[in-house]
């Protein structure tokens, strides 16, 4: 799959036609369409505000066992995409967000929204906020406000490498995921994400019945993975790259979405971007449903699902204009 394949704006879709001041209740119909409806995920994508959509949500009555946010991170930057390139063709940058420069500003953002996806969460739901050091420790104070201090699950520290500008300072290589729980009762399933001990700690238990003071792990079934992750950046993994700035790796997703769902249980993204989260679920077979206010987060979503070997059934909704007083 080639970098340039994702660089083209989506054909078949005029969105800028969309563009409504209310969340239609009727989906636009896609071209994009499985070729077994009745086994085929259901992905939702919604072009407009998360606040307004997330609401609209709730006035549905769905409830999600699984949230996943990767909402700006409060780093006053402002972040692009890459369109209209192909092979041969040099692909353009055009804008695809801006993050606060307001920090106050920006938490109130936040809040809004991160109340809105405490009240979708299933009843044995989870939440994962994935934030980085701008502002983390702000946000851990505001979801222990919204769900109590012993409600946070983790804080999972993801690891990654790669060059950095700075040399003033150790290089800043870690986002930070903080994990709530809507009640003491939720689902992780442990078995899903287990990965091999690594070799040194095979080789002690084998040659050494007294290591681990006696208490000898499973070492065919595997580990529990720690609460600090390592997989590379997008920007290192040439056959998942769509030109997104922001995009995250597969493989984190993957791991999320594994812990903390079930196959045909509903996930929901509300900062969707290029729509991993979208492909993570549908090959895992469960239901995704993704927001996002940048058309073009809307079409990198859409070439990606186009391309996976088993199509989901992909509804598209109408753009929701921002509500005022957020
Ligand atoms: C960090 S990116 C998400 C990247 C995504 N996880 C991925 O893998 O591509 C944050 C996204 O939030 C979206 N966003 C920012 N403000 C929004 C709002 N008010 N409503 C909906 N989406 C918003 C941006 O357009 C951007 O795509």
């Amino acid at each position: 799959m080639g970098r340039g394949t994702f660089e083209h704006n989506y054909q078949a879709l005029n969105l800028s036609q969309l563009r409504t001041t209310e969340i239609d209740a009727v989906p636009v119909a896609l071209a994009l369409s499985p070729t077994n409806t009745s086994t085929a995920t259901a992905i939702d994508l919604y072009c407009g505000d998360n606040l307004a959509i997330g609401r609209w949500l709730l006035s549905q009555n769905v409830r999600y066992r699984l949230i996943y946010l990767d909402p700006p991170f409060g780093s006053g930057k402002t972040y692009g995409a890459r369109v209209n390139g192909g092979k041969g063709v040099q692909s353009e940058v055009v804008h695809a967000y801006a993050d606060d420069a307001d920090f106050d500003h920006y938490l109130q953002w936040l809040e809004a929204r991160l109340v809105v996806a405490r009240d979708l969460l299933a009843d044995d739901g989870t939440l994962y906020v994935h934030l980085d050091w701008h502002a983390v420790h702000y946000v851990k104070v505001m979801l222990d406000r919204l769900f109590g201090r012993d409600r946070l699950l983790n804080e999972i520290i993801w690891c990654y490498h790669g060059p950095s500008p700075i040399t003033s300072a150790f290089k800043r290589k870690h986002d930070t995921i903080l994990v709530y729980t809507k009640s003491r009762s939720y689902y992780f399933n442990a078995d899903a994400v287990r990965v091999p001990y690594d070799q040194a700690t095979v080789r002690t238990f084998r040659s050494s019945p007294k290591a681990g003071f006696g208490k000898v792990p499973d070492l065919e079934r595997g580990k529990v993975p720690e609460d600090w992750w390592y997989f590379p950046v997008v920007a290192r993994l040439h056959g998942e790259r769509v030109g997104y700035e922001t995009q995250k790796p597969e493989a984190l997703l993957r791991r999320i979405v594994l812990a903390s769902s079930a196959p045909g249980d509903h996930v929901l993204d509300l900062c969707g971007g290029s729509g991993t989260t979208a492909v993570v679920s549908a090959k895992l077979g469960r239901h995704a449903t993704l927001a996002d206010a940048n058309p073009v987060a809307i079409e990198k979503t859409l070439l990606r699902l186009q391309r996976l070997e088993q199509l989901p059934q992909v509804r598209l909704w109408r753009y929701a204009t921002a509500t005022n007083d957020e």
